[in-house]
């Protein structure tokens, strides 16, 4: 047998072992494992019954995403759960850990499922723009009925084994020793002679609510906009519901490869490995002691540190909140309280857990409360003077171990650094408004920051459930300074005459969660004003350069705070046009000779936005200031609502081709005159498309790409 797969018979139950680490995924040498095993269990007259289990952390996480580049080489993972379902033997599953994907739809396959009360169970495939593809859209629904079947395929959440059991998705939970559980069940249903097959079920037509999957389509359009696979898993159940099995699973077939094969899945595959990747950092080597974190000083009770004292709570983690005022501090607990008690609402945390979690906060009016912390995260108002006077106090205050971080987006960190007694343990990480919530954080490396400090640091991000990118110190880091260039060609545009409207709804149908003009009015006229002033000396000395959003400061137009910006907003949220703002834009304008384009097409102004995005990500991998053009991808997509469809703006520019993106650089350089070298093209754009290369390829050259 393969040392993929182990396989015994116990008592006449043939136990089958699957043993792939680290998370047993289906690869074609597993699936042909399991299949010799099968056949030799189905061929040994002593055996009367079967059990498959996986080893190690968990069952299997589903088929090897690594292979879904390359045609299927047999035996498919639909065939064999054909194979094994067909099985006159009764064919037990034992699960643990997660069990997603291919390993969920191998175990709903089988006759009688057994799960350990910590399995967590799930059809995530839409999270790579696919469907489940080895019958789990036919199969799930005969289970749990359509509706539910519905809600678990498109959201891909993991449920845990005691929801899944009520729903019907499996037979038992158990509290110890599953694959035991397992066999005696092997033996019990062989005795008894009945193999009950999921396929041979119907959907009952009773169950199924009235107009369920064109409503559920409807609001799949709204919830999950743009994306392809959730409406097609969405006809895929229906097919379950309305046909016999074989039918419905070659119709789930034909549509499961149809999406496997889109640019849409490609790109959602590109930013599974991306975000894996990203927590490599080449020169830090994977067996990097990190430091030991549990508690976590944060410093600055506003929004943002209240956010972030709200991850850290969430994850167990024990905190100590600093403030200066006693009312800031008051604020900030409430924040906090508010914003863990909301978990509790929605059923998503027992109250006792929220308590547990409000016990571990503790506060402070002094730095002198940080004293035993073992990280601390600095977020006050972006001042240099504040933060240099923190982090010198911080110096003599913590312990020599403690790890010193900084939640600056703009403010130079090798700076703050220095005025420590030890710059190699200081760091950045930025958050991203609303902390709680937003998953990108970006690890920021200084001149002199230790590896087990950034290694530490990247972990913490993981545990506390962010998506942890790498950059390198620099204006606005890897995300702020992209948006710089992006933000600057859409102002051009509404100085040149288009309205917020018209630059934000292209943007927006391509798939951006929300178009710029939106985006500065959310941020706050103010602090994009505020943030530009302080750092004129990274900026053109264009005296073009973003009048549009300075207008808008000017005139006390904050942006949804203030109930007007680029759009005006009269119950603080919904935005409508606002002729004053376009009358103020067009007057600002005028004053510097500009003229209004008789028309502005949809096209330039995505090509406009989107390469300038494209350009800058391509400048800072030639800084050294992002790694990985995968690490430019993770970010756009976790921290900036760049569509996981498009896979990230530099995955995007290779399924654009490089030389396209050149050749508009040339033709934009031309129209609108290239004096401050808006248009002049990074040299790795140049040089890869040149060789006609991909951003892909240079990942891959250097460091290893996805
Ligand atoms: N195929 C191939 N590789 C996979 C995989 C899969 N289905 N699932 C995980 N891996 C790899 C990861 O890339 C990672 O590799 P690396 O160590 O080289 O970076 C390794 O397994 C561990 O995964 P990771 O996500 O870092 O571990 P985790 O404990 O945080 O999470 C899972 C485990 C299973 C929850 C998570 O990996 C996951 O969601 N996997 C995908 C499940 C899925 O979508 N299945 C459907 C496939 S169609």
């Amino acid at each position: 047998m393969s040392k993929l797969l182990s396989y015994s018979v116990e008592d006449g139950i043939a136990v089958l072992i699957i043993d792939n680490p680290p998370v047993n995924a289906l690869s074609q040498p597993v699936r042909h494992a399991i299949q010799d095993a099968f056949q030799a269990a189905q061929t040994d007259d002593a055996v009367v019954g079967l059990v498959i289990a996986c080893a190690g952390r968990t069952f299997s996480a589903g088929a090897d995403i690594r292979e879904f580049n390359a045609p299927v080489k047999g035996p498919s993972l639909p065939v064999l759960i054909d194979e094994i379902e067909a099985s006159k033997k009764p064919v037990v599953v034992a699960l643990h850990g997660t069990t997603l994907g291919g390993g969920f739809e191998l175990a709903i396959g089988c006759h009688y499922r057994i799960a350990d009360e910590g399995t967590r169970v799930g059809l995530p495939e839409v999270h790579l723009g696919l469907i489940p593809g080895a019958g789990g859209t036919q199969r799930l629904p005969r289970l749990i009925g359509a509706e539910a079947a519905i809600e678990a395929i498109t959201t891909g959440r993991h449920i845990p084994a005691p929801e899944a059991l009520e729903l019907g998705a499996l037979d038992e939970v158990v509290g110890s020793d599953v694959i035991a559980s397992a066999i005696s069940a092997a033996r019990r249903l062989s005795s008894s002679n009945k193999v009950k097959r999921t396929c041979s079920r119907e959907v009952d037509p009773e169950s199924i609510p009235d107009g369920i999957f064109q409503k559920s389509k409807v609001a799949l359009a709204k919830r999950r906009r743009g994306f392809n696979a959730p409406p097609a898993a969405v006809d895929a159940i229906e097919w379950a519901c309305s046909t016999p099995s074989r039918d419905g699973l070659k119709r789930e077939r034909e549509l499961s490869s149809q999406l496997k094969a889109s640019v849409q899945s490609k790109a959602q595959r590109h930013l599974f490995f991306a975000e894996r990747l990203a927590l490599k950092i080449p020169d830090i080597p994977k067996e990097t002691v990190i430091r030991p974190v549990e508690s976590v000083g944060v410093i600055g009770a506003g929004t943002m540190g209240a956010g972030i004292a709200v991850c850290l709570l969430n994850a167990d983690l024990t905190v100590v909140l600093v403030e200066t005022k006693q009312d800031a501090l008051d604020q900030g607990i409430a924040q906090i309280a508010k914003s863990l008690g909301r978990d509790v609402d929605r059923g998503r945390v027992a109250p006792e857990v929220r308590d547990a979690r409000l016990a571990r906060l503790s506060n402070a009016l002094d730095l002198r409360g940080l004293q035993t912390v073992d990280l601390v995260i600095e977020a006050v108002f972006e001042s240099l003077p504040l933060k240099k006077q923190i982090f010198s106090d911080l110096g003599s205050i913590c312990r020599e171990s403690t790890i010193l971080a900084t939640n600056t987006s703009t403010l130079d960190i090798n700076e703050i650094a220095a005025l420590t007694n030890s710059p190699q343990r200081v760091v950045g990480m930025h958050f991203f408004s609303p902390a709680n919530i937003m998953k990108l954080l970006e690890v920021v490396r200084c001149d002199e920051t230790e590896k087990d400090v950034i290694a530490t640091t990247m972990s913490l991000g993981r545990r506390i459930g962010k998506v942890p990118v790498l950059s390198g110190t620099g204006y606005g880091f890897i995300g702020n300074r992209m948006l710089e260039d992006y933000v600057r060609e859409s102002q051009m545009l509404l100085l040149e005459g288009a309205d917020p409207a018209q630059v934000d709804s292209p943007l927006e149908s391509w798939g951006m969660a929300m178009g710029p003009c939106a985006v500065m009015d959310l941020a706050g006229q103010d602090v994009s004003f505020l943030t530009r002033d302080q750092n004129r000396k990274f900026l053109p000395a264009d005296p073009r350069y973003c009048v549009p959003g300075d207008v808008m400061y000017a005139e006390g137009r904050f942006g949804q705070k203030t109930r007007k910006g680029f759009y005006q907003y009269p119950d603080g949220r919904t935005r409508q046009d606002d002729p004053d703002a376009i009358t103020l834009m067009r007057s600002a304008a005028d004053r510097i000779g500009i003229e209004k384009r008789a028309s502005i097409s949809q096209q330039e102004i995505l090509d406009r936005c989107l390469y300038a995005l494209i350009n800058r990500g391509a400048q800072l991998l030639d800084d050294g200031i992002a790694l990985r053009a995968s690490d430019i991808d993770v970010v756009w997509s976790a921290g900036y609502g760049f569509p996981a469809y498009r896979g990230g703006p530099m995955f995007y520019a290779d399924t654009i081709g490089l030389d396209m993106i050149l050749k508009a650089f040339e033709n934009f350089g031309s129209q609108f005159g290239n004096e401050y070298d808006y248009w002049t093209p990074a040299p790795l754009l140049v040089s890869l498309a040149q060789a006609g290369k991909t951003f892909a390829n240079w990942d891959a050259d250097r460091i290893g790409g996805v």
